[in-house]
């Protein structure tokens, strides 16, 4: 039998079962989340994005808009009075990679949609201070002008479908004709544009 002295004593067995205890923990924590109903089961309504708003979705990581908008309200009182209801795991099953971040330099985007018009996010994109005076977000002009790629998008959608989206063999035959004739900033306008909207009436 070990005795607890014998392992405060000896710096490699210490740092072993240290080692064995968090991954023992971590396991403990992380596992059941793969198979509780609340974290794998989508919120009523949710739809996989289509080929519009993934595009757009893609283009939104590309840019790092990640870096200074979080897509996580909190359950605070704080946030919620301010952005609507908490964001819940039902409504990230279809997100690969979920866009959650941390960083706040701008407010959280998780319930954004349908809080402006279309053509407001145009505007605000292409240059935020027209709309927002004191805003230090950059202008994403370039993006206007920009034919959005369609070249991988059945792709983009059948490695998603490998790791649980739904997409129907139609849905990813019809992807790229979504896409004709649109620019990053429309893409990108529509990905916004849906963001949060299960649950954005549910208190
Ligand atoms: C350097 C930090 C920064 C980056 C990068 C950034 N933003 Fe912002 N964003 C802000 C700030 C600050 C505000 C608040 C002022 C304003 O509305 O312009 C804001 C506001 C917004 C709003 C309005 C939110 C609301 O509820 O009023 C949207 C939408 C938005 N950003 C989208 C984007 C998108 C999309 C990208 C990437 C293409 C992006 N932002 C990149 C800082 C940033």
């Amino acid at each position: 039998m070990i005795k607890h002295e014998q392992i405060e004593k000896n710096v490699g067995l210490l740092v072993i079962l240290t080692v064995l205890v968090i991954i023992w923990g971590g396991l403990l924590e992380i596992v059941p989340l793969f198979f509780q109903k609340s974290t794998t089961t989508p919120v009523e309504g949710l739809k996989p994005y289509d080929a519009v708003r993934l595009s757009g979705r893609d283009i939104y990581i590309r840019e790092g808009c990640y870096n200074c908008h979080s897509q996580m309200i909190r359950p605070f009182r704080a946030e919620t009075e301010r952005y609507g209801h908490y964001s819940v795991a039902g409504e990230f099953v279809y997100d690969h990679p979920f866009q959650w971040g941390s960083k706040r330099t701008g407010p959280d985007l998780h319930r954004v949609g349908a809080r402006y018009s279309d053509e407001w996010h145009r505007v605000h994109l292409i240059n935020p201070r027209d709309v927002v005076p004191e805003s230090n977000m950059p202008a994403y002009a370039f993006l206007e002008k920009a034919p959005v790629d369609a070249s991988r998008i059945e792709d983009k959608m059948r490695a998603l479908r490998k790791v649980g989206v739904p997409y129907t063999d139609e849905e990813i035959a019809g992807a790229r004709a979504l896409l004709d004739g649109k620019s990053e900033l429309d893409v990108l306008v529509a990905y916004l544009q849906g963001l949060g909207l299960e649950m954005k009436g549910a208190r």
